[in-house]
């Protein structure tokens, strides 16, 4: 069923397509193949390339928006500003807290006639993603439209551009540019030919992957995380949907850094935001949020890729801390007696990252030096 939402950006988007709504077509067709382990590509971790940038101070001026705000307010999906603060705030000690966001390069002053827009390539609870070309370089890019209500919204949204402007990592989608339109928010960043996780998972015979290709993978999604903390950046949000995979299998992208943080080292986060099933227990029970909590969403990933499934399921309690609780409690599940299937090392890997205690979780660099991944060459 099409959403409000959706009518309503592509109401929008109708008018730039040279295809308009009747004509956009199906999302993009990822051929899966479950035998790829022949042709895997080596593991990689993928390239780090910077650090976060500051170039300028310059400033982005919110302007009021009446209309917008108007038309926003009919939409019936979470605003960014909902999604961001998911479930209950967290008294967690203000001297922990994430640092502001350092400033970067000034906002460009795009606007969507300078793109011509195609077909859906996904959408969240923030927003709908295009694909689209550049018309100046016919440049393919992705149009991430995110409806804003408010100033404040408008600053959440533009926070995921800031930070993923100072991000440089083979494996972590780029940003090409953010500016406003009538609806709201255009986040443009670099096109990434492949389906998310989820949906190869669920087109996959046996709904699973050759471990070859999981470890190759699952080394990509570790190294990218490897570079946000080195960074200082949590995402938060680490889960199937947001991991992009080219059709070959070879290449990984993380995206979607609307929930993203940064913070001090060793810090913890105010907000419990994220994805419930994704979520570690101690993040559900109001504890902390830190890197270990991508550890635990990447984890997931690798639960999914190796056994086609997650180890246990948000919707079977009542409340989150009930889910949190349960995991705490061993859940019913540990990798290693639960699932059937995957090598030893696959299996040790998985431990390490589904460590129930975050204190103890292993960190993106530690996972990343298992010779699992090695041995899967
Ligand atoms: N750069 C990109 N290239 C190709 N597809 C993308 C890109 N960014 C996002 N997508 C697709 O759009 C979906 C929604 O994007 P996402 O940033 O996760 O939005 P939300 O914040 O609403 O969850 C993703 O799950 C993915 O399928
Ligand atoms: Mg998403």
């Amino acid at each position: 069923m099409v959403s409000v939402l959706n009518l309503s950006l592509l109401a929008e988007v109708e008018a730039l397509s040279p295809m308009g709504s009747g004509a956009l077509p199906a999302c993009i067709d990822t051929q899966c193949h479950q035998d790829a382990e022949s042709d895997v590509a080596p593991t990689c971790f993928g390239s780090e390339n910077s650090a976060v940038s500051s170039d300028s101070d310059e400033a982005v001026v919110i302007e009021e928006a009446p209309k917008v705000q108007a038309r926003a307010s009919r939409l019936k999906v979470p605003s960014l500003l909902q999604r961001r603060q998911f479930g209950s705030k967290l008294s967690l000690s203000p001297s922990k807290i994430r640092m502001d966001v350092r400033p970067v390069a000034p906002v460009e002053q795009g606007s969507l006639e300078q793109y011509t827009v195609l077909e859906e390539l996904g959408q969240g609870s923030c927003g709908i993603v295009y694909r689209a070309l550049r018309k100046a370089d016919k440049t393919p890019v992705a149009l991430k439209l995110m409806r804003i209500a408010d100033p404040e919204e408008f600053a959440a949204a533009e926070r995921e551009y800031k930070l993923l402007r100072g991000i440089d990592h083979s494996c972590v989608v780029k940003a090409i540019d953010f500016f406003r339109y009538s609806k709201g928010a255009v986040l443009v960043m670099e096109h990434f030919d492949g389906t998310d996780l989820q949906a190869l998972i669920g087109k996959t015979s046996h709904r699973k992957l050759g471990e070859a290709t999981v470890a190759s993978l699952f080394g990509q999604l570790v190294g990218a995380l490897r570079h946000l903390h080195k960074l200082g950046v949590v995402h938060r949000d680490v889960k199937a949907e947001n991991v992009l995979v080219s059709s070959d299998l070879r290449h990984l992208k993380l995206v979607d850094f609307n929930t993203a943080e940064r913070v001090c080292e060793g810090g913890t986060l105010l907000d419990r935001v994220g994805t419930p099933a994704y979520m570690s227990p101690e993040v559900l029970l109001g504890e902390a949020v830190t890197e270990a909590a991508d550890i635990w969403g990447a984890g997931l990933c690798l639960h999914l890729m190796l056994f086609g499934n997650l180890p246990a399921d948000r919707n079977d309690f009542a409340s989150h801390e009930d889910f949190g609780r349960a995991l705490r409690a061993g859940g019913g599940f540990t990798p290693s007696t639960k699932s059937c299937g995957g090598s030893f090392a696959a299996r040790a890997v998985l431990a390490k990252c589904l460590e129930l205690d975050f204190q103890k979780r292993a960190t993106a660099c530690s996972v990343l030096e298992h010779t699992w991944f090695s041995a899967s060459l």
